[in-house]
């Protein structure tokens, strides 16, 4: 069964229309921003479908409520930020307790939430030693100075397709040589790609087996399943391999949990039984308060610190001056002790596995050839069948005239999913009317796509 694009064309037109008809004070608020970049505070807010953002009115639970004052069930949970849903009770509590009643959001002083945040990230990820961050990108910065300081080595290895923030090493695919050459839309790499990166596709043991042989890959730095293009998941002993060859071949493995956290309270690492040397995570620890972490092994430690002339306390290129604030951590305690519990995450991933059938049910249905993955509480269909098994796979299959007809359909009926290709995230607020919802209009809107054709 393909989609006939002529139809296609149609429907996202006739469901533009509505957004724009739907939506007038978000429009005009988008037309008077002249002095925002891009029109938007932040760049990525321009992914929105439909020419312009809804605006923001309230959000709490997985509610939004633009300012049209339409209501939304809301699964983009501000792409993982908001996971543990929007303003959750216990965080705004203790965040609201240190804005007013004690004060001192940012101090350069340390507050006894600190250590309580990091056994507990210890406790569910394994690893003794933690930093805190106000973001991912942040952490994955700072922890890749380590993993060339612990080791001496100087190149990073990544996979295809894959994001971990803003990291100048990242934005890396391999190039007909295999050599790292920087990916479509890479804005102004500093340095040639090849110069700090490897890059091998997702799931080829061979690929990393070669790559790292060469013996200058400080850190292996990778999300244990690819989530930013598409779900990408790990085939069977995969992730046991990457850690024999880094092992193998003295590299440090670094996994990036800040999306895949969703698959339960000690993320994949702890569902799957990884064993990294650094861990990092961000957005959601904080309830949507900015807030990250990375952590490491002893081993790590010590040759971290084994080097006197590397500073880490001042200027070394390591640290932030908010970071660590007492506002951040008080924000990472509460939602940690109180919201993304391990029964919230029971409920989550029992709400994902729902939404994921709901979508099956619909391809079976009409044959589409798409698929659809889960991730503990986060699931994403994709235009491919079967899933994906390499990133570089999954980016040949965008389709941004479909997505942006399947996220207006959505939007223009009262749902959020992500605007980075099809995401859908469960909160703990999150009911089963709200994924049954998702799962009709998914259903309607493929249907009328299958109409014609
Ligand atoms: C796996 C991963 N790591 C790091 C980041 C960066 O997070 P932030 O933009 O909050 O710094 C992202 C953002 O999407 C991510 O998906």
């Amino acid at each position: 069964m393909s989609i006939d694009r002529t139809h296609l064309t149609a429907l996202l037109a006739r469901e533009r229309a509505r957004y724009e008809a739907d939506h007038p004070r978000s429009r005009e608020l988008f037309g008077q921003a002249d002095h925002l970049f891009g029109r938007v505070p932040m760049t990525w807010m321009g992914m929105w479908s439909g020419g312009f953002p809804l605006y923001l009115d309230s959000a709490h639970g997985n509610r939004i409520t633009d300012v049209d004052g339409h209501t939304y069930i809301d699964f983009a949970l501000g792409d993982t930020g908001a996971m543990a849903g929007h303003s959750p009770r216990a965080t705004v509590e203790a965040v609201t307790r240190r804005l007013g009643e004690l004060g001192g959001i940012t101090t350069m002083l340390p507050t006894g939430d600190a250590e309580w945040v990091a056994a507990e990230l210890a406790r569910r990820f394994g690893l003794p030693l933690w930093s805190f961050t106000l973001t991912a990108t942040d952490a994955n910065r700072w922890a890749i100075r380590l993993a060339r300081l612990a080791t001496g080595r100087p190149k990073i290895l990544v996979f295809s397709y894959c994001y971990h923030g803003s990291v100048d090493e990242i934005f890396a695919v391999p190039g007909p040589d295999g050599r790292a050459v920087a990916r479509p839309g890479n804005v102004a790499p500093p340095v040639p790609l090849d110069l700090t990166t490897r890059v091998v596709e997702f799931n080829d043991v061979e690929a990393l087996a070669a790559e790292l042989a060469q013996g200058d890959v400080a850190a292996v730095l990778m999300e244990p399943a690819l989530t930013n293009i598409g779900i990408v998941l790990p085939e069977d002993g995969y992730l046991d391999e990457v850690r024999r060859l880094c092992t193998e071949n003295g590299t440090l493995l670094m996994i990036d949990e800040t999306h895949t956290f969703s698959a339960g309270p000690g993320g994949a690492t702890a569902a799957w039984g990884l064993h990294p040397d650094i861990f990092v995570i961000g957005k959601s620890i904080g309830g949507g308060i900015p807030s990250g972490a990375y952590g490491i092994s002893d081993a790590v430690a010590r040759r971290v610190g084994a080097d006197p002339d590397a500073d880490l306390v001042d200027v070394g290129g390591v640290g932030g001056t908010l970071a660590g604030n007492a506002l951040s951590v008080a924000a990472m305690r509460a939602t940690l002790e109180n919201v993304l519990t391990a029964p919230a995450f029971e409920h989550m991933i029992e709400l994902a596995t729902r939404f994921t059938a709901g979508v099956q049910q619909t391809l079976d249905a009409t044959g589409v050839p798409w698929s659809v993955s889960q991730l503990g509480a986060r699931s994403e269909y994709r235009f491919a069948s079967p899933a994906p098994r390499t990133g570089t796979d999954s980016a040949a299959c965008a389709d941004a005239e479909l997505d942006e007809f399947l996220h207006l359909f959505m939007v223009n009926r009262g749902v959020l999913i992500t605007p980075f290709h099809n995401m859908a995230l469960m909160c703990p607020d999150t009911s089963a009317a709200d994924v049954d919802e998702h799962t009709r209009l998914f259903a309607e809107a493929v249907g009328e796509l299958v109409a014609v054709g």
